[in-house]
């Protein structure tokens, strides 16, 4: 399967969204309420939250695309510690896992980091998500520490803290 990778832009941004709604309902199904799935989104994905972010120079939205059709994507951004960078973001349509579509955008979003001279990526993963611990265990992701973080509307997100070292060949 071959991929192409590059940057999310304007014309993207309904496509992003409808792809999310896929994959949430996809991962999240079973893990979370429904309520909290539906809340999650709207306050996440919505086009005027998307189009905020793609204007940012301090977040990165980057997408995968097979046959010139959306099969995946990531959100990147700098955290208030220096040398760090969050993949914030990372969803691949279920029809499409498991193929390396994530492999290949945490090597990019990795790649990026390094490049502005950060030495860990870190990121968020809720406790049951086991596909994704499984997947970022594999590409070098450890667990790092366990929170519960309130949300509003009393939900929380119950979440491991993983980070992936950046340094030589990391
Ligand atoms: C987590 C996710 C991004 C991984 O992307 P991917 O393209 O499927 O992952 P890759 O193909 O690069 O890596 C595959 C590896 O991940 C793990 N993995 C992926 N899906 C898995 C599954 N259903 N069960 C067990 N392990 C799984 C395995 O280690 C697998 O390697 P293997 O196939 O050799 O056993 C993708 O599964 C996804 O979008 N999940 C739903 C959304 C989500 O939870 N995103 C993360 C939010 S923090």
């Amino acid at each position: 399967m071959s991929a192409r990778i590059s940057a999310v832009v304007v014309d993207d941004v309904d496509a992003v969204i409808a792809l999310a709604r896929v994959v949430w309902q996809d991962a999240y199904a079973g893990i979370i309420s429904q309520e909290q799935i539906d809340y999650m989104l709207g306050q996440r994905y919505n086009t005027s939250r998307l189009l905020e972010e793609l204007g940012s120079p301090e977040v990165w939205w980057d997408k995968a695309q097979v046959d010139d059709e959306l099969a995946a994507f990531a959100s990147t951004l700098l955290t208030n510690v220096p040398g760090e960078m969050k993949l914030d973001k990372l969803y691949v349509d279920p029809l499409r896992q498991r193929l390396g579509l994530g492999a290949r955008l945490i090597d990019h979003v990795a790649e990026r980091a390094r490049a502005r001279g950060c030495h860990t990526l870190m990121l968020a993963v809720n406790k049951r998500n086991a596909r994704a611990l499984a997947a970022y265990r594999k590409h070098g992701f450890v667990e790092r520490e366990a929170v519960r973080v309130d949300i509003g509307n009393g939900f929380v997100m119950d979440d491991f803290i993983m980070s992936k070292s950046l340094s030589a060949g990391g």
